[in-house]
């Protein structure tokens, strides 16, 4: 008899972002005279830079020929690319040597399959509201889990309490979904946090492109000690178009070592690989092509003119609710901007009303959390016109 994992019986029926597309879908199937607008998934509507499908073209070419086809590559990614990355850190300042970065499929992938090198008899500590990866992916392992609220007092940015006791923390900055960001000082304190515990934070850094101040760290690896309690996922999906491309990358420090429960001592670093190398075949060549470009200065410029473009459409947002009368958070160092829900609507009811009266689509923040019940989430990552006329129509509605 195969047993099955009875973990899953704890999670929702659905993944929130396939539910909400099932939504979207049948009420487009009844009201197919309606133009929807899509302001919900954080996917982008950009093309690729210019420079990149260049890039991958020339791969595309490579491939059809003898001298230069390539089968497997090395599946922690090729050396040109893990290479572009750590100088993409040394810019900012942190300093990441080749073998701390893996070249993945994307963050969120990454960001459930780190599961597997902890143990789960850890207790996770999870910022409410957040991105239900990291939630649903411990439930499915059947761990114990603790929240911290994400409120307007702590401008949805919750610290640390000395008295919680977690062994596995998860941050994600700039927020999804609050579009919150944490300073250099209270990164710090996290850091803190961990060292004293001999904690772990996973940090999700998916957004550092959006950062809109030299004084918000893009990265937790600029906080000194750092490298002694994280692991940093990245992502290239909102950074350079690549939702459907597909690429991301983990940095796991050498230095961070920890212990199982009967004292043995294991690099996570090796733990990683022998994971990655077991479990996964590395990212298409074509693709990592691609991403080296995206970290060289002619890439680099093409996808800022991209996020300069989505910056763009997040002050339409932002200008409607002002407009409204409406409070809301994120939007400047993010592409989301998350509001409250007009009329003390509860966010699923609110999703309905926009979806049905207005023709819009967003996020409910009960999505994310119980905190997040009465908020929402916009996205920047419509195209210009699309994004002004479903802010005209909300406006329209609820001034
Ligand atoms: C989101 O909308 O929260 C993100 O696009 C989801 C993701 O990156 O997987």
């Amino acid at each position: 008899m195969a047993f099955v994992n009875e973990n899953y019986g704890n999670l929702k029926d659905s993944y929130l972002f396939a539910d909400i597309a099932h939504r979207v879908a049948d009420f487009s199937a009844a009201r197919p005279e309606v133009k929807v607008i899509r302001m919900g998934i954080g996917d982008v509507t950009l093309p690729l830079a210019p420079c990149v499908v260049e890039a991958m073209g020339k791969a595309v070419q490579e491939m059809g020929k003898k001298e230069s086809f390539r089968g497997y590559g090395p599946e922690q990614g090729y050396d040109f690319l893990r290479e572009a990355i750590a100088k993409y850190y040394r810019s900012f300042a942190a300093d990441i040597a080749m073998d701390e970065i893996f070249v993945s499929d994307g963050a969120k992938s990454d960001c459930g399959n780190i599961t597997d090198i902890f143990s789960d008899d850890n207790t996770i500590l999870i910022p409410d509201p957040v991105y239900p990866v990291y939630l649903d992916t411990n439930l499915m392992r059947g761990r114990k889990i603790i929240y911290m609220n994400g409120t307007p007092e702590n401008g949805f940015l919750p610290m640390p309490d000395e008295k919680v006791k977690a062994d596995i923390i998860y941050l994600c900055s700039p927020n999804n979904p609050t579009g919150a960001a944490y300073t250099r000082e209270q990164l710090a304190v996290w850091v803190d946090y961990a060292l004293k515990n001999d904690a772990i934070i996973l940090y999700d850094a998916a957004y550092e492109s959006f950062v809109a101040d030299a004084k918000i760290p893009r990265s937790i690896f600029v906080i000194p000690g750092a490298k002694k309690c994280a692991i940093e996922f990245c992502s290239l999906s909102k950074t350079a178009g690549f939702t459907g491309t597909r690429c991301g990358y983990t940095v796991v420090p050498k230095e961070l070592i920890r212990k199982t429960k009967d004292g043995k001592e294991f690099s996570l670093n090796k733990m990683w690989l022998r994971r990655q190398t077991t479990k996964f075949n590395g990212v298409p060549y074509i693709v990592q092509r691609g991403a080296e470009k995206v970290f060289s200065g002619e890439g680099l410029a093409q996808c800022r003119a991209n996020l300069a473009y989505y910056q763009e459409n997040a002050k339409i947002i932002m200008e409607a609710l002002d407009t409204c009368g409406i409070r809301y958070f994120g939007g400047i160092h993010s592409p989301y901007v998350w509001m409250e829900c007009p009329r003390q609507m509860n966010s699923w009811d609110f999703f309905d009303y926009l979806l049905t009266k207005v023709g819009v689509v967003g996020t409910p923040g009960a999505g994310f959390g119980k905190m997040g019940e009465k908020y929402f989430r916009l996205t920047a990552f419509s195209s210009r016109e699309n994004t002004q006329e479903a802010m005209d129509r909300f406006v329209k509605e609820f001034e």
